[in-house]
């Protein structure tokens, strides 16, 4: 089983805790995509956050998220939006769809989600297998320097997030708690849902546990020619430089040889 199933509390505030764009995501994916042009595939598209966009720009996207609860959310939204977008339910490492695109994306560091060596290579290869030749894989990798070298690393729960719900004072919040395996290269991060009537008195709660593994600049480039892509580029946090040291995300280019 490779897929994080996103849903419930983690479902249902993904878009008011995780809906933005702190990491200038989004722009780099609509350039990217803009260039290649034709059609393309969000993989672990979510509720659309960087989806929706990107089909607002006119171009020809579809998504593929392995979680039900996400894609319904996501299709919601496209309603909304009068969008015209196909919505899939799909595992990113075994997935087909019987079509190449022109570009393939995974933003939101949704490939750090598949946690066995084995798969996360398998996944690429099936990338690799939905783009036309010449097509572009685009990828967001999260680096956890700050969270390795940091204090927060000693089992304590942090607040991290707290956002009212409505008028009325009621509150979302999330708590995060953090290990690490240096040698594995996997964080195990928990996060404790909370909803909060307008007393503070907590009506629902949930933990949820993410092992998000991370990658080196060359593993990933090694990884990707592997997988039979050629043109490995990395990008220092989205933006149109060079990845350098203190970086906390890579924008990862790769093309599809002829
Ligand atoms: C961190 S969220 C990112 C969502 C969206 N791409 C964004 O940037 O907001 C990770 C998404 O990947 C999906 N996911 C996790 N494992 C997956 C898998 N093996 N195959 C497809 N989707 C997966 C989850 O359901 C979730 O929607």
């Amino acid at each position: 089983m490779s897929a994080k199933k996103y849903k419930g509390l983690e479902g249902e505030l993904y878009d008011l805790f995780r809906g933005g764009d702190d990491f200038d995501e989004i722009g780099f994916y609509i350039g990217m995509v803009h260039e290649i042009g034709g059609t393309c595939l969000d993989v672990g598209c979510g509720t659309g956050r960087v989806l929706i966009p990107i089909a607002h720009e006119g171009l020809d996207i579809t998504g593929l998220d392995s979680s039900d609860f996400m894609v319904d959310e996501c299709i919601k939204k496209i309603k909304e939006e009068d969008l015209q977008v196909n919505i899939i339910e799909g595992d990113m490492v075994d997935f087909d769809l019987g079509k190449k695109f022109n570009s393939l994306i995974v933003p939101g560091g949704s490939f750090q989600l598949i946690n066995d060596r084995a798969k996360a290579i398998d996944a690429l290869e099936n990338f690799r297998n939905h783009l036309n030749k010449d097509g572009l894989l685009v990828m967001s990798f999260f680096n956890p320097f700050y969270e390795i070298s940091h204090e927060s690393l000693d089992g304590v729960w942090r607040l991290e997030k707290d956002k009212e719900i409505n008028e009325k004072g009621s509150r979302a919040l999330c708590h995060t708690c953090m290990d690490l395996d240096r040698c594995e290269q996997i964080m195990k991060v928990s996060h404790r849902y909370e909803l909060l009537d307008d007393n503070g008195v907590v009506e629902k709660s949930e933990i949820k546990t993410s092992m998000i593994r991370w990658y080196g600049k060359y593993e990933i480039e090694l990884l990707l020619q592997k997988a039979g892509f050629s043109d490995v580029k990395i990008y220092g946090d989205f933006q149109d430089l060079e990845y350098e040291d203190g970086n906390m995300s890579m924008g990862v280019t790769a093309v599809v040889p002829e």
